[in-house]
């Protein structure tokens, strides 16, 4: 499965809370040209269902769980973001599907590209084909 689970640094300053960074081009492989969160979740919610063609995107949850899932089209793993520490690198398509496991967790993502919704994939069916056209393209 074609992404990594990344440690963003994170200083603990005593007994007032810990501060976590990352930096463009050192500690992920690409700029970023946006960045985006997600708030005001409640418990239980689902969110995502697509895939995107181009983008890259770091996504890490500064507060509360999310359930992450990531599939490449033959087989899924979940991935749970429950600490401002862990971070999901993504490089190649994957669709994912985000479960909200707390109220009010918060989804950030650091992305490659701007918005552009023609880069998104949202029928799975759509998406096993990209799959299979992006292979044989390779080839
Ligand atoms: P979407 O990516 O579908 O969110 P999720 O995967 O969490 O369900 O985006 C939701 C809406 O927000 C959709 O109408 C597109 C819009 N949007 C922007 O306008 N700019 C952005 O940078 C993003 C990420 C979404």
């Amino acid at each position: 499965m074609q992404y990594t689970i990344t440690d963003i640094r994170t200083i603990a300053t005593n007994d007032s809370g810990s501060l976590s960074f990352f930096e463009a081009e050192r500690d992920i492989p690409f700029e970023i040209k946006r960045v985006y969160y997600i708030t005001n979740v409640p418990e239980n919610a689902d969110r995502g269902a697509h895939a995107h063609k181009a983008l890259k995107q770091l996504l890490f949850c500064p507060y509360g769980e999310i359930m992450i899932t990531l599939s490449d089209g033959v087989s899924s793993e979940k991935i749970l973001l429950n600490n401002p520490s862990r971070g999901i690198l993504i490089m190649e398509p994957l669709w994912r599907d985000m479960h909200w496991n707390i109220a009010n967790s918060v989804l950030c993502v650091a992305a490659s590209d701007y918005y552009n919704p023609d880069d998104y994939i949202r029928d799975y069916g759509a998406f096993t084909e990209y799959l299979k056209k992006r292979a044989n393209e390779e080839i």
